[in-house]
């Protein structure tokens, strides 16, 4: 039987973590968001706030819409909020130590049938899913950012992954309004594998004073068609996780 994923989580409220809250609660789900600290918890709030009363400037949410998404979100610093949760996705900063001491919190508050799922980039979600006592409900969701714009979700099977969590988180990324492509872990997934090579060869053509930064933006923009030049990407995704990455 196909799981009901209603209640569900997000750790890390962040670049990353933030939007997917806001995802969430756009689809209608009730939303539990946990942060570090107390400030952490205010810059990931303020987060979803900006970034909704934009939706809401360009005509893409009413006013009444944007509050009631917001409304749907519980914000708190207590992994245990999460005790009731059918999902939870783990967004907090690319340190496989980091995310592993999380998962085992995880792993003695969730439900044991709830579904733990990382949005790493590079690490090994194998080796996050033996950190807790049910690998075979341990998957990687990717989201890229920025998640409530961005099509894409990765979603990383590990050989111990169930099918069946495997086949219901699908089904929840549609019902999300993303396109899911399921694959192995292996750093990098599918677009970080690929992107990652021509982002450090623009970061290396920098450094040896080749081209100016708005030159190099400039010739892929201009002379490629991107939508953004690869040194604005890197300032996007972030310099520390794209570091880590
Ligand atoms: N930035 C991107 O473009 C991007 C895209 C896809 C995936 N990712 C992945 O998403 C994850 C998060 O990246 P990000 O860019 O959002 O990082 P970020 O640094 O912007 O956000 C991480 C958040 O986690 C919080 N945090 C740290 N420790 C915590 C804890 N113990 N409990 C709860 N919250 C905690 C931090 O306070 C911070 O707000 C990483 O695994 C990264 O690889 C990033």
């Amino acid at each position: 039987m196909t799981r009901e994923f209603r209640h569900v989580g997000v750790v890390g409220l962040g670049t990353m973590g933030a939007g997917i809250a806001e995802v969430f609660a756009r689809s209608g789900l009730s939303v539990v968001a946990i942060e570090a600290d107390d400030a952490a918890l205010t810059r990931g709030r303020n987060h979803v706030e900006n970034s909704t009363s934009r939706a809401v400037a360009r005509g893409k949410l009413t006013y009444d819409e944007q509050r009631e998404l917001v409304a749907r979100i519980d914000f708190g610093t207590d992994l245990k909020l999460l005790a009731d949760a059918d999902l939870v996705v783990e967004a907090v900063p690319e340190h496989l130590e980091l995310k592993r001491a999380i998962f085992s919190q995880l792993d003695g508050i969730c439900k044991p049938e709830a579904i733990l799922a990382t949005n790493t980039s590079s690490l090994s979600v194998t080796e996050i899913a033996v950190a807790t006592g049910r690998p075979g409900k341990v998957v990687g969701v990717h989201f890229f950012n920025p998640a409530p714009v961005m099509k894409l979700v990765e979603i990383v099977r590990t050989v111990v992954t169930e099918q069946d969590v495997v086949d219901d988180v699908e089904a929840f990324a549609q019902k999300l309004g993303k396109v899911d492509v399921t694959i192995g872990d292996r750093a990098g997934f599918i677009a970080n594998a690929l992107l990652f090579g021509y982002l450090n060869h623009a970061a290396s053509l920098y450094e040896s004073r080749y081209a100016s930064r708005e030159d190099i933006d400039a010739a892929m923009k201009l002379g490629c068609g991107l939508p953004m030049g690869p040194l604005a990407l890197l300032d996007l995704i972030g310099l520390d996780t794209s570091y880590e990455i």
